[in-house]
């Protein structure tokens, strides 16, 4: 029912498909994979070929969180490289309709993400369209910020909709959040309504060579947090 997806940020970029496979040994649901333009956010990260690169090394979904401006144009490229979801900004798209199309009809799955301020009416137009919502808990462009509580509020907010949404349709959309997640908050974060939960530097933290075992405690604490709110 929750899914946990670690975000590569904060992963150890030499070793990274090394990284992905420990991750992914450990329990995580999904491959969280932030890339950055250092336009529409204030950072540089990867792009297609590292996403290539990884996709012989794991089953679990690629979820693609596009921090771009434009989007379109690279869409094509990620869905060659083996994305399995890629979400995108409102903001960065000047045609979120076509940018959502261009996503589905290269067979992944298709999401819109919501920054801390982005109201959520984006959501208005396009429900027939998502497989999955994405709301920012902390401004987009670096790992290791502090979760923003008004997200827990705006997370409610999302869920009524989504669930009236299965009511009217039968369809599902995923409801995914991003930003300052760790054992001791993911609990409050699920029972707001959040279903899939992206976890960086919590999970790939300082010292992450020391003891192997590491992201098996690590998710094992995230998953007593779900097991908390789910009780
Ligand atoms: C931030 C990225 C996040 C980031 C989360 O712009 O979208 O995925 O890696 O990192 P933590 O969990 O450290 O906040
Ligand atoms: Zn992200």
């Amino acid at each position: 029912m929750y899914r946990l997806a670690p975000s590569l940020l904060s992963a150890d970029f030499a070793r990274l498909g090394e990284e992905v496979e420990n991750v992914v040994a450990a329990g995580a649901d999904w491959i969280h994979f932030d890339v950055m333009d250092n336009h529409y956010v204030p950072n540089l990260t990867i792009g297609p070929l590292v996403c290539k690169a990884i996709r012989p090394l794991t089953k679990a979904p690629i979820d693609v969180h596009l921090m771009v401006k434009p989007v379109d144009r690279i869409i094509g490229d990620f869905i060659a490289a083996g994305a399995d979801i890629i979400t995108f900004h409102p903001e960065a798209s000047e045609h979120i309709d076509r940018s959502l199309a261009l996503i589905q009809d290269g067979g992944a799955k298709a999401g819109l993400v919501f920054n801390p301020a982005t109201p959520l009416h984006y959501l208005d137009h396009v429900m027939d369209r998502l497989d999955l919502v994405l709301l920012m808990s902390v401004n987009p462009g670096f790992g290791g910020q502090a979760f923003i509580p008004a997200t827990l509020a705006k997370l409610t907010a999302a869920r009524a909709r989504l669930d009236a949404c299965r009511r009217e349709s039968g369809r599902d959309i995923l409801l995914e959040v991003d930003g300052g997640i760790k054992a001791d908050n993911i609990a409050a974060i699920a029972r707001a309504g959040a279903d899939t939960f992206v976890v960086g530097s919590a999970l790939f933290g300082a010292g992450r060579n020391e003891d192997p075992h590491r992201y098996d405690t690590i998710i094992a604490r995230l998953r007593i947090g779900l097991a908390a709110a789910g009780a």
